[in-house]
């Protein structure tokens, strides 16, 4: 029977040492302030922006709001950036995405001082995890590091394989567990006998996006297997990309849906806002 690693409860111990640093840090005169921008009413983003500022009152974080309207331009929208990222009492900008088809995400991920850049899109921040250099990390990935390494599960020397390679988990996944040293395979779409390439995991980490795709069939016996893809099935229930029923009788450890890696990305969030104080 396979360990589930239960990111709720190791998010959970992250935000009490948080909440711990945050009162310190308070107690010494200095505030933690996150700016949350959201343009349009996209409820799954609602969602996201909602969990995300009950984290920060949670920890004793600052949140300021700013909920636009759809059509918001993209100049309107720069210029906020532009101003929060000169207001010395603002210590992190986040944008939640996706943005309207009219604003140019590039181009909005790029007006946010690195320095406040608590998401990890800027490609300076990306850069920096690519050289082994101080900066932001992107929350999912850096939330899966911390369940991986709190679970006791080593990584150096492990065959680590990621399906996916998205610029905001499987590319800076793969990177992550680089720097861990791990020997690392990213796996994609255009990957060809991928089973062949997934049984070779130690460490499988699943973000294809597509509900239940990864059987038992994927799976190496006794790996370890991280789930980050969350769907709402025809049963109306919440699944991952992972089928976990199946997967569950030949792995060692695995992460539920919901439950696993979601929590963990908030949590990083909140790290990476009192690092921004640090
Ligand atoms: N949309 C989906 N995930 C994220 C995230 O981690 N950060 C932001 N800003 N938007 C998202």
């Amino acid at each position: 029977m396979a360990t589930l690693i239960d990111g709720k409860a190791i998010s959970t111990q992250i935000k009490d040492e948080l909440k711990e640093k945050v009162a310190q840090l308070k107690a010494e005169g200095t505030k933690v302030t996150l700016a949350v921008i959201q343009v349009g009413n996209d409820p799954a983003s609602s969602v996201y922006v909602g969990n995300k500022k009950k984290a920060c009152e949670y920890i004793g974080i600052n949140s300021l709001a700013y909920e636009l309207p759809e059509e918001t331009t993209e100049e309107e929208l720069l210029k906020l950036i532009g101003e929060l990222n000169e207001r010395a009492d603002v210590n992190g900008i986040l944008v939640q995405l996706p943005l309207p088809s009219h604003i140019d995400e590039d181009k909005v991920i790029r007006k946010i001082d690195p320095s406040k850049d608590v998401d990890g899109f800027h490609p300076q921040s990306v850069g920096a995890l690519c050289i082994g250099q101080k900066g932001y990390v992107s929350c999912t990935p850096a939330g899966i590091i911390q369940l991986l390494k709190r679970s006791g599960i080593e990584i150096a020397g492990k065959e680590c394989v990621v399906i996916g390679r998205s610029n905001i988990v499987g590319k800076p996944m793969a990177l992550l567990l680089l720097r861990e040293n791990g020997t690392v395979t990213v796996a994609h779409s255009r990957t060809k006998d991928l089973k062949e390439v997934t049984k070779r995991a130690d460490i499988l980490i699943v973000a294809v996006g597509k509900p239940k795709m990864i059987t038992k069939d994927y799976v190496k016996e006794g790996a370890v297997v991280i789930d980050v893809g969350i769907h709402r099935g025809a049963d109306n229930k919440l699944c991952g990309d992972v089928d976990f029923q199946d997967v569950e009788g030949v792995c060692s450890a695995i992460t539920p849906v919901p439950g696993g890696v979601g929590p963990m990305t908030i949590a990083m969030l909140m790290s990476n806002c009192v690092e921004s104080v640090l």
